[in-house]
């Protein structure tokens, strides 16, 4: 057991949720509309939750799962669904139509939009949210009374007495190691490059995304707003994102989509984006369990991230409720396996799709003939199109 300094503040609540991303925000509102409180924490301020830029597609399922929870949701308004995708390759178009194959769409919808109208709600609902406080680690899990240590924003200790915890904190979550036992135990992969992502000022290139695989790398052209898009290319992942010009930039974009004449614009923000497969071993253990970036992490083809996290709150907040409220103990005995299987078809779907689009160092021309056979595979049969559009749109929740 810890031992608390003198000056600590302890707080109990039902449910230490350790994160205010989507994760976090959405468990903490799904346990309130069960009667059960939690405390949320995140080291961030609330400006740097608002602002962080991360990817842009909400899968049909999480858009329903917003609506439903949340009345004042922007996503119908300041959202644009999409009813499919190009696959561009040998300077051709493949529209991949998810309406006409699976009946479902995407929403181009930006995650800090998500966590926007997501703090706006829990706030509103007068819920405990705290900014500005690190958790530094988590105690007592095989019990019935587990807690968060934590440092509040004056570098005062903070105890959070609860009945569960939840690590909704990332991929350098401070909960994982409390439950694997290291914070790396879990199943990995790298990739030999990275994407350069820029938003601009400009009008879109195209009204849909376009993936496209070229002799000279992948390129993702993507939209935010009327005005403002994203794009990214693929990179070397030790680029200095500064290193660039912004006519090299575009000269680099534009020879990776032929047969389509970027509309080009001053780049407003550049970062460059690593790509890595993780599953954590352990999703849970005793009184506390892992969800979002924390239990598992996706390289960024397909826009899996958010929508996945979003999966796993809607498992733990039903294995919670009949925990905490039902004294039940079988959904959260099962919520790791429950997860697993959505995050395995997830990472399955994300590897491909990199694999299928990326030209790879060690490629040579036999690779890049099989990658274009892949292709046409995919975009010649409606099977292979209904594939991609049933796990692009998401496999219902
Ligand atoms: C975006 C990011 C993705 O990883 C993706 O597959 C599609 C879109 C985006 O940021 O717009």
């Amino acid at each position: 057991m810890s031992t608390a300094t003198p000056n600590a503040t302890t707080v109990r609540t039902r449910v230490a949720i350790v994160g205010a991303g989507p994760a976090g925000l959405i468990l903490s509102h799904l346990l309130a509309v069960a009667g059960i409180d939690s405390v949320v924490i995140d080291q961030r301020s609330r400006e740097d939750i608002e602002q962080t830029i991360r990817a842009g597609i909400l899968e049909q399922g999480t858009v329903d799962l917003l609506t439903e929870i949340d009345p004042h949701t922007r996503v119908h308004t300041v959202g644009d669904r999409h009813d499919g995708i190009e696959l561009r390759f040998q300077g051709a178009g493949h529209r991949i139509d998810f309406r006409e194959l699976v009946g479902r769409s995407v929403w181009l919808y930006p995650q800090h939009e998500v966590l926007k109208d997501m703090l706006a709600l829990r706030l509103r609902t007068g819920q405990d949210l705290r900014f500005g406080v690190t958790a530094s680690r988590v105690e007592g899990i095989n019990t019935e009374t587990p807690r968060v240590i934590a440092t509040d924003a004056d570098g005062a200790e903070l105890i959070i007495d609860a009945d569960f915890v939840v690590g909704a904190d990332g991929s350098r979550s401070v909960v994982r190691p409390a439950i694997a036992g290291t914070s790396r135990d879990g199943y990995f992969r790298e990739y030999p490059f990275a994407w350069f992502g820029i938003l601009c000022d400009a009008p879109a290139s195209a009204d849909e995304l376009i993936y496209s695989n070229s002799p000279d790398g992948f390129a993702l052209i993507s939209q935010r707003s009327p005005d403002v898009q994203r794009m990214y290319f693929q990179c070397d992942p030790d680029i200095d994102p500064n290193a660039m010009s912004e006519a090299e930039i575009w000269e680099t974009l534009q020879v990776r989509v032929p047969g389509t004449t970027l509309k080009e614009g001053k780049i407003l923000q550049r970062d460059v984006l690593r790509f890595r497969s993780f599953v954590a071993r352990e999703l849970r253990h005793g009184r506390a369990a892992l969800v979002g970036d924390a239990a598992h992490t996706v390289p960024p083809t397909g826009a899996k991230g958010m929508n996945l996290a979003i999966a796993d709150v809607v498992l733990l907040a039903r294995a919670l409720d009949t925990l905490l409220n039902e004294n039940d103990t079988r959904l959260i005995g099962t919520y790791a396996d429950d997860a697993l299987k959505r995050i395995w078809k997830a990472q399955h779907f994300s590897w491909w799709m990199t694999n299928m689009l990326h030209s790879l160092p060690e490629h040579n021309e036999f690779d890049r003939q099989r990658q274009l056979g892949e292709l046409r595979s995919v975009t010649d049969s409606e099977a292979g199109r209904t594939y991609l559009a049933e796990a692009y749109t998401g496999w219902p929740i």
